[in-house]
Order: C-alpha cells, then structure tokens, then sequence
C-alpha cells in the first residue's frame, strides 16, 4: 500500500468541544494508533484561520496554548504525530498566495462553509439573513489557504469532520490546476469519512456545534465539570412529543441526543433509538449525560495537568514547527521553480 502522509487541522478558537471531540479528533488519535511505522502523521492547530472571525488578542493566545494541552490529552503523542502551530511554519501562508493565484472567484463562492460561520458567529437564524457586506475577504478565501495546508506536505490523507468535506474536494481542485498550469507537484489527497456524525448545537439543533456560537451553553467543552455537562444536556432543546424516534429531519433535538449517546457508547444510532422508543426525554437525557460525563472525564483530568507545564508545551510546540517547516522546504522549492520565482 501506498505511503499515507495524513494532515487535519483545528482552528484555536475556543476550548473544543464534543463536536470536534467526536467528529474529527477522536479520529486522530484512531488513526495515530493504526499508523504503520511508514506514515506520515501531521495535526496543526490552524491559528491563521482563526483570523477569518473577529478574535480577542488576550483570549486567542491563550485558547492557543490550551489547544495544544487538549491534543495531548486526548492522546496524541508528538513522538508518534508531527503536532504544530500553524501560524510557526512560514511556508503555509506562502503557498497560499501562489494556490489564491490560480483559484477562481466562483469556486469560493460555491462553499457554504463561510455563509454557515458567517450566521453563527452573527446568532442569525438562517444563512439567508446573512449580509455579505459583513463578509471579509479571509473568512471567503479561507480555503485557499487550508488547500495550502494540506498540500505543503503533499497529504494523501485529510480526516474532518463532514462540513469540511467540499474544503477537501476544493483542495483535490487547486493541486489539479497547479499540476497542469505548471508541474506535476502535488498527489490529489482524499477525505478520510472515519465518521460522518455532525453533533448539532445543544440550543439550535438546525446548526453544528461550534466554536464559534457566543451560547456557551450550546456546546459541551472538553474542559467541562460533570455538573456542566449534566446542566447543559438538562437544557438541550427538544420536542414536546410523547417518546423517541430517531428522525434527524423533523426531531433534530432528540436524533442529535441520541447520535451523541451511540458515537460514546460506540453502538448504532437505531439500535439505541429502539430502547427510548417508550421512554422520555428526561430518561434520555440522563443517560447521554451519564455517558458524556464518562467519556470525558479522562482527557478533562489530562488537560488540567498539562496546563501546568507550561515548558513542557512550549518544548512540544518548538520541536513540532521545526518538523514541520523541514518536511516542506522541499515543496515550496518545488513550487518555486515551477512558478518561476
Ligand atoms: P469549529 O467549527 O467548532 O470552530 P473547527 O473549524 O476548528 O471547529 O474544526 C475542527 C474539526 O472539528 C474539523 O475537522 C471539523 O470538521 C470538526 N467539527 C467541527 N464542528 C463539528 C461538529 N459539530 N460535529 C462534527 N465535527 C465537527
Ligand atoms: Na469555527
């Protein structure tokens, strides 16, 4: 089998959260465990993208640091994985320009991804209400620059969540007309779907659970006590309707609830369904906090242990952008000359 150079990334824009936990992170750590000594594994805490959004200074330097603690303790090892700041490698916003170069207008502006933060970040109820005056140029061309991301290392392999899912095709879109416009550089890298849950916001289940909400009690952090899980699972939205089903289209409240307690119990989303069928949202409730509070509890201990040393973070951080900067001087000399520059 061919060689996988696996490349993800997460944006330092807050604590993450179960969302993340679930949908991609969880994935990394899989994926870090079933690596063979060949592969390439590199997970980059993105902090240029988490410009595309209005961000405190204060409050972006520290979610920063603590980002990295949390990817240690979930489990990723900066001996087994190339662990790094993003914004530490020069060569991710050089490559950007070059990809912004050949990307037409009318491929960005077919993401949905920029309408969808654009609404959250904004607590507009739907994207249409979205005025795109608002709109800054980094938040629409963000893309371009996760293209950047993945293709420096020549990635084969991208695991995101599944709202990252055209990012990548776009991604696959770039190398392709870099390849032809001037030299075959860059293998075409493929969306790893480990999964396809997309956990909804506790408060609005019509949108994902993000970073980027101002309702804190619309997300479950990873840092949460058990009394704040169980208080903002107590007040997850749902239906008023007698009994569960499993109806991710007309009962967002409760198929998201039970998406959460399958994805932690590790067991079918229908399966579980069918034991609620009788029982009520309160009996439900219980349960997906129960299973939230277990699952969580041991990277929330990791976490706060690791917030103490601070050396020890700032050595892993140091150590993982020299990796990274090394293993694609190469590329940006490849894309040089191909260029001309
Ligand atoms: P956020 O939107 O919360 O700021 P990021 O953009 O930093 O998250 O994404 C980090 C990873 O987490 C990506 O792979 C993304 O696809 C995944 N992810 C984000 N939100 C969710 C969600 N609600 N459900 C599943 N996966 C998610
Ligand atoms: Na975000």
């Amino acid at each position: 089998p061919r060689r996988r150079i696996v490349f993800s990334g997460i944006q330092p824009t807050g604590t993450p959260h179960l969302g993340n936990f679930l949908g991609a992170l969880q994935n990394w750590v899989k994926l870090q465990q079933d690596a063979s000594a060949d592969d390439t594994l590199l997970f980059s805490i993105v902090g240029w993208h988490s410009l595309t959004l209005p961000q405190d200074p204060k409050q972006l330097s520290i979610a920063r640091r603590d980002l990295l603690a949390a990817l240690l303790a979930i489990g990723l090892d900066p001996k087994r994985s190339i662990i790094f700041h993003q914004d530490e490698n020069p060569y991710h916003t050089q490559l950007s320009w070059v990809f912004s170069c050949i990307t037409p207008v009318g491929k960005l502006r077919r993401m949905t991804t920029w309408k969808s933060r654009l609404a959250t970040s904004r607590n507009a109820n739907d994207e249409s209400e979205v005025d795109e005056s608002m709109l800054n140029t980094g938040l629409f061309t963000y893309p371009v620059l996760q293209a950047a991301d993945i293709l420096l290392y020549k990635a084969t392999h991208v695991p995101v969540g599944e709202d990252q899912k055209q990012h990548i095709e776009l991604a696959r879109d770039i190398g392709d007309i870099f390849n032809r416009q001037f030299r075959n550089t860059f293998p075409l890298p493929e969306y790893i779907a480990t999964t396809t849950r997309r956990v909804l916001s506790l408060k609005d289940p019509t949108s994902k659970m993000s970073k980027s909400s101002p309702d804190m009690s619309s997300r479950i952090l990873l840092t949460d006590t058990e009394k704040e899980i169980r208080k903002k699972i107590r007040g997850a939205v749902t239906d008023s309707t007698a009994g569960i089903t499993y109806d991710p289209v007309n009962r967002l409240g409760a198929a998201n609830l039970l998406t959460i307690l399958a994805a932690c119990t590790e067991e079918d989303v229908l399966e579980v369904a069918k034991r609620y069928e009788t029982k009520g949202h309160g009996d439900l409730k219980n349960d997906v906090a129960d299973a939230v509070v277990a699952l969580l509890e041991k990277p929330r201990t990791e976490f706060e242990r690791l917030r103490g040393e601070q050396d020890y973070l700032a050595q892993v951080a140091l150590e993982g952008a020299e990796k990274a900067t090394a293993y694609s001087a190469r590329t940006m000399q490849e894309v040089r000359k191909a260029i001309g520059l």
